[in-house]
């Protein structure tokens, strides 16, 4: 059927969702603002300025767009939903309103507090002062959160005094998240294992897509800084259908009822990140989008349409819509370029992308130059592994890095093995 969709992007999050949509049949056109290397080759990549509404809303017109999907959150705080909806078009996403589940760590924590959903105890604070006063009523360690957007970036965990000093330093001398640190929240620090879940939503209607498990830090055994996420898995073998009641039930269900009860109903993808402590889930996050990497885990286990599941969360119908993932599991390992998260090197060539057969590589930072792709982004490309158990999974994503490189690439090697220890 002629349906065009645009996806808002650029990381391997949106290639993996291009990729889906590029196999559905109700779906003809396929535009990516402004896209990567990836999705050039299987969707139109466009480039436009993703802050310049009027100029993307004339290309939605232009290309008859049916349907926008908005990957990164910077763009949903931004208010471009609100934006697109006041022109009658159909996105996919929650308003700038809703986005302060995730563009704003104490509103989420205050949604958690005032509707009873399971969260860590938690202060919000402006001054050292009563960061310092937070600290002595919760005892090392201790959780330091900025509350606005960083990029995943934002957290710090102090487990004695010198790194709570240190902490300090970064929140008020340093200024290293910006306005972002305006407020922190200052956490209580479980401790237990994560799990993500995601989830398809309009107001009090919902469909969970998946659970999976982030790998956030660099290097094996959850070593060195923090970064967007090294890996993922889908399903994590935590879950079954005894912790999946609990998580509807004590956090899935009160939070979108709480979002109604304050006027902001959430419609878009909604990712619940959770804690486990002693069996029962705890936010420690929301994020108002995909996960990246998770999405690409979560889209190669959907075995339904995905512009249908969206259609039906937009119009209403998920009560009737079956959704349905395949059996088995599914794992990527993210290809950095060195450095990444911090200062990484950029411009390097790619080899091998183009020998690949039957192997599944999204991309992320990739672009092309001279019919070369090349290395533009810190987290380059995901290899994807799908296996009936979770070994063969694994053991096959990486048996996909034998035949890509570039100079000076990183991944870890890991990935997964929690879940073998389950
Ligand atoms: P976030 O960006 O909020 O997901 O935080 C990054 C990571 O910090 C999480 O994945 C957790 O591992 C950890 N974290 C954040 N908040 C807490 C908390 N209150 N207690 C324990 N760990 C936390
Ligand atoms: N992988 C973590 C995130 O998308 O925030």
């Amino acid at each position: 059927m002629n349906n065009n969709v645009l996806i808002l992007g650029s990381g391997g999050r949106e290639h993996a969702m291009v990729w889906k949509l590029s196999r559905e049949s109700k779906v003809k056109n396929i535009f990516c603002i402004p896209g990567n290397a990836g999705t050039s080759q299987i969707a139109t990549n466009k480039s436009l300025s993703l802050t310049d509404y009027d100029k993307l809303l004339e290309f939605v017109n232009k290309n008859n767009i049916n349907l926008i999907i908005v990957g990164p959150e910077n763009l949903l705080d931004d208010g471009i939903v609100d934006f697109f909806n006041s022109h009658n078009k159909k996105i996919f996403g929650p308003s700038k309103a809703a986005s302060r589940l995730e563009s704003s760590k104490i509103y989420a924590r205050d949604i958690m507090k005032k509707y009873n959903i399971p969260h860590p105890n938690y202060f919000s604070c402006i001054t050292r002062n009563e960061v310092q006063k937070a600290k002595e009523f919760l005892g090392f360690p201790i959780v330091l959160k900025a509350d606005g957007l960083a990029a995943g970036k934002g957290v710090i965990i102090c487990n004695n005094e010198n790194e709570y000093n240190k902490a300090l330093d970064v929140f008020f001398e340093n200024q290293s998240f910006g306005t972002a640190s305006d407020k922190i929240s200052v956490e209580e620090c479980i401790q237990g294992p994560e799990i993500s879940i995601f989830v398809s939503c309009n107001g009090s209607q919902y469909k969970i897509l998946n659970n999976a498990q982030d790998h956030k830090r660099a290097f094996n055994q959850d070593k060195g800084p923090n970064t967007g996420g090294m890996g993922a898995y889908a399903p994590t073998p935590l879950y079954n259908s005894k912790l999946e009641s609990k998580i509807k039930s004590k956090i899935i269900e009160p939070t979108l009822n709480a979002m109604i009860s304050e006027g902001h109903p959430y419609c878009g993808f909604l990712y619940f990140g959770l804690m486990l402590v002693n069996g029962d889930p705890y936010v420690i996050e929301y994020n108002v989008r995909m996960g990246d990497p998770e999405t690409q885990v979560v889209m190669p286990m959907m075995d339904c349409s995905l512009y249908d599941l969206l259609n039906a969360t937009l119009e209403k119908k998920l009560d009737t819509f079956n959704y349905k993932n395949k059996s088995g599991f599914c794992v990527t390992v993210v290809l950095a370029a060195n450095g990444y998260p911090l200062k990484y090197e950029t411009g390097n060539i790619i080899n091998g992308l183009d020998k690949l057969k039957n192997d599944l590589v999204f991309h992320a930072g990739t672009a092309l130059s001279d019919k070369k792709f090349i290395v533009s982004g810190g987290r380059v490309l995901n290899t994807i592994g799908y296996g009936s158990d979770l070994k063969t999974a694994i053991n096959k994503a990486y048996k996909v890095i034998n035949n890509v490189d570039f100079k000076n690439m990183f991944f870890r090697t890991d990935i997964g093995k929690k879940g073998l220890d389950y």
